[in-house]
C-alpha cells in the first residue's frame, strides 16, 4: 500500500519538530525527527574527539556509528549504537557539530537511505532540511515552515531558560542565524523550499495554529 509522507523543512528554531510532533499524533502518523540523526551522529564524532574539519577523519569512522530509530509510546528515540543517545543530543555544542558534520556527503547518504526506508513503510511527517527537496522529492505534501530570526531565538531563549540553561539572547540570536547561513548555503542538499513546497510563515502563529494549518492542508489533498 502506498503511504501518505509529509515532509517538513525550515530553518532551526522555526518549530519544525514540535509542531511535527502534534500533527502526527492526531494523524496517527509516525513523526521522524531527522535533525535528530545528524545530532547522534554528531555526538558519536565530538565523543570520538574528531575535529570538526577533519572530513576524512568523519568519513573513516562513520562505519563504526550505526544510527537506529525506536518508537516508544508514539515517541521517536535515537539509539547510536544500540544506545538511547535522545538525552545528550540536544545541546548546543552537538548542534553545532551536527551543523558542520552534516554536510558531508557520506554522512547524508548513510541517513538518507534510512529515512527513505521508513517513509516507504509507514505514513510519516518526517522533518528536517532537505526532506521536500532530496529526501522524499515524491512526497504527498510538502511544507517549507520558516520564522524571523528573532523570533526564532527568542522563542529557543524562553525553552533554554525554562531548562535552567543560562543563555545570552543577542548571543543566541547571532548563533541561529549562523546556523541558516550554514545549511542554506552548502553545496550538498542545501537548505531552501522545495518548488511545489506551501510556505508557512508562523512569526505571528501560535504552535497550535501553525499545526491547524497543516491539518487542514492535510485534508485537502488526503
Ligand atoms: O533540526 P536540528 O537543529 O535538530 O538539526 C541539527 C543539524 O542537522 C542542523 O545543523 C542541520 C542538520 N540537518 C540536516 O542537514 N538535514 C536534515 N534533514 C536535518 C538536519
Amino acid at each position: 500500500m502506498k503511504t501518505f509522507n509529509i515532509a517538513i523543512d525550515g530553518p532551526a528554531g522555526a518549530g519544525k519538530s514540535t509542531i511535527a510532533r502534534l500533527a502526527a499524533k492526531e494523524l496517527g502518523f509516525v513523526y521522524v525527527d531527522t535533525g535528530a540523526m545528524y545530532r547522534a551522529l554528531a555526538l558519536f564524532f565530538l565523543r570520538r574527539g574528531i575535529a570538526p574539519g577533519d572530513a576524512a577523519g568523519i568519513r573513516a569512522a562513520l562505519p563504526e556509528a550505526e544510527v537506529t530509530l525506536r518508537y516508544e509510546n508514539g515517541e521517536q528515540v535515537v539509539l547510536l549504537n544500540g544506545e538511547n543517545v535522545n538525552g545528550l543530543i540536544r545541546t548546543e555544542e552537538v548542534g553545532k557539530m551536527a551543523s558542520v558534520t552534516s554536510p558531508i556527503p557520506a554522512v547524508r547518504e548513510k541517513l538518507r537511505e534510512l529515512q527513505q526506508k521508513l517513509a516507504g513503510e509507514t505514513d510519516v511527517i518526517m522533518d528536517g532540511r532537505d526532506i521536500g527537496t532530496v529526501v522524499l522529492p515524491d512526497a504527498d505534501l510538502k511544507i517549507y515552515l520558516t520564522a524571523d530570526v528573532s523570533i526564532r531565538a527568542q522563542r529557543r531563549y524562553l525553552e533554554l531558560v525554562e531548562r535552567g540553561e543560562a543563555c545570552d539572547r543577542d548571543e543566541l540570536e547571532r548563533e541561529i542565524a549562523e546556523r541558516d547561513r550554514q545549511d542554506m548555503s552548502r553545496t550538498v542538499a542545501p537548505l531552501k523550499k522545495a518548488d511545489d513546497a506551501v510556505l508557512l510563515d508562523g512569526s505571528q502563529l501560535t504552535v497550535e495554529q501553525t499545526k491547524d494549518e497543516i491539518l487542514r492542508l492535510y485534508r485537502s489533498r488526503a
